[in-house]
């Protein structure tokens, strides 16, 4: 099973983000993490992080056409992109929504997500550990 893992805007200055809020790993700790819950489980999986929007909307055109499953942490995009909405909209496999803050406990903008509607499964406020949730749901473990 091939899942990709895109991971969007300000995901990559983990680490220098405040650690109360989205736990102390950087963007490569917690990739590296990923790969090795990944592997456990026996699933092939890419992590991919970019703060373009255009770029992450190309990748998930791209994960159409090679993926079987999903996993997306738009980062404040979420909030906001109905571009990135559409674009999820053609995404025939299943979709996981990951976000390492409890997002419906901060500020109110941040409680509502344009893509919620489309997600098969959300992982709100868990840290790091949203992603393995979501690697297991995947492989239908969850
Ligand atoms: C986030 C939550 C968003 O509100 C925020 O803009 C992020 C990260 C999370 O993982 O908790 O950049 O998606």
């Amino acid at each position: 099973m091939q899942v990709v893992v895109l991971n969007g805007v300000n995901l990559d200055v983990l680490g220098r983000r405040d650690p109360s809020i989205y736990g102390g790993l950087t963007l490569n700790e917690l990739e590296t993490q990923i790969y090795e819950w990944a592997h456990e489980l026996t699933l092939n999986v890419r992590c991919r992080q970019t703060n373009s929007e255009g770029e992450y909307i190309g990748w998930i055109h791209d994960a159409n056409r090679d993926v079987d499953g999903v996993i997306v942490n738009p980062g404040a995009w979420t909030h906001y992109s109905y571009a990135i909405h559409d674009a999820l909209e053609l995404i025939e496999v299943p979709i996981v929504e990951v976000h390492l803050s409890n997002v419906d406990e901060r500020e109110p903008w941040r409680r509502h997500s344009v893509i919620e509607d489309l997600a098969a499964h959300r992982v709100i406020g868990k840290g790091p550990e949203g992603y393995r949730e979501a690697l297991e749901f995947l492989a239908g473990r969850a």
